[in-house]
């Protein structure tokens, strides 16, 4: 693993200017047994759940839907959302729209299901 730089800024907008895919997340931070993650998502995601870790969502540009079986949390740029371990999710954005993530390390985006082809790789780490 690629040790974060601690002299200097992680730059966000620098960051995400380094991959355009979406559902492709990159590390830009490890704190203590988490890691923070920023992406791009479009569309509709895969219904999951995380057994053993809460999911943050922070939305830095766009609007994204969390959903769940029984309700949706919208989310601006600015705001953020916690899902709850163990219950099932999914996200969606009708636009491109590029978030933070917090999530405990080592966990798979697409949870328990078979994902497919939208399960991550093991996220590569951007610096600076
Ligand atoms: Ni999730």
């Amino acid at each position: 693993m690629q040790l974060q730089n601690h002299d200097a800024a992680v730059d966000l907008e620098r960051v995400f200017g380094t991959f355009h895919q979406v559902f492709s997340p990159r590390r830009v931070a490890h704190v203590n047994d988490q890691v923070v993650k920023l992406a791009r998502v479009r569309g509709e995601f895969v219904w999951h759940s995380h057994q053993h870790t809460d999911e943050l969502f922070l939305v830095q540009s766009g609007e994204l839907e969390v959903r769940y079986r029984d309700r949706t949390v919208r989310l601006g740029p600015g705001q953020l959302h916690v899902v709850p371990r163990g219950v099932e999710h999914m996200t969606y954005a009708a636009e491109e729209c590029r978030i933070l993530l917090v999530e405990r390390a080592g966990t798979v985006n697409t949870g328990e299901v078979d994902g497919g082809s939208l399960t991550a790789e093991t996220e590569p780490f951007v610096t600076g």
